[in-house]
């Protein structure tokens, strides 16, 4: 199973038709598509516009999707605290893109740091780090730091366990167990 495969079988049963749910990386618009299905509101935000224009056209049919063409940086411009239940990352690059559309380290840092102080207590922060693609394992080392140092709860970690495969990391937020 793959780690796209794997989230959403995760998520399937986490989110219901009352949730706002945040797509931090809206890419072709899959993963929004799919949080649209489930959710009442789904936020998606990209800083491509062929990414957003594309995720647009996946999402057709559904009224329930507020995109952003802003880095997902801006989250708390759009979204309020206590708003959001789940915020999904699937990091690296625009597939059938050039990695210019790539994420970049330390602004993932910030919208991840921003993502957990809107999350709602007993909420999900979902994170795909793709280890072989420009920057990745900057990246992942960069926010496997802070989420360790920072004493995250990680409910679950994802790989198939082959070279550089990509890693997911399921956080919940449990502020009674938490100082942030
Ligand atoms: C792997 S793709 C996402 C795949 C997508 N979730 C899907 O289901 O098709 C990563 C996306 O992150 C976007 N991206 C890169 N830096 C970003 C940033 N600072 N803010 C928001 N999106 C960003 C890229 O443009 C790209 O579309």
């Amino acid at each position: 199973m793959n780690n796209n495969t794997f989230v959403h079988k995760y998520i399937r049963p986490l989110i219901s038709k009352k949730d706002t749910v945040v797509d931090m990386t809206a890419g072709n618009g899959n993963d929004t598509l799919f949080l649209a299905r489930l959710a009442k509101k789904v936020h998606a935000f990209d800083i491509s516009e062929t990414a957003i224009k594309r995720s647009k056209e996946k999402t057709k049919d559904f009224d329930n999707i507020e995109f952003h063409l802003t880095s997902h940086g801006n989250v708390d411009r759009y979204v309020r605290k206590d708003e959001a239940c789940l915020f999904l990352f699937n990091l690296g690059y625009l597939p059938g893109s050039d990695e210019d559309t790539c994420t970049e380290k330390n602004e993932t840092l910030k919208a991840f740091e921003k993502a957990y102080a809107l999350l709602k207590d007993k909420g999900y922060l979902i994170v795909t780090f793709y280890l072989r693609q420009k920057g990745g394992y900057e990246e992942y080392y960069l926010l496997d730091d802070y989420i360790k140092k920072n004493r995250f709860q990680i409910l679950e970690t994802y790989s198939q366990q082959k070279m550089d495969s990509p890693i997911t990391y399921i956080i919940y937020k449990d502020q009674s167990k938490t100082e942030l």
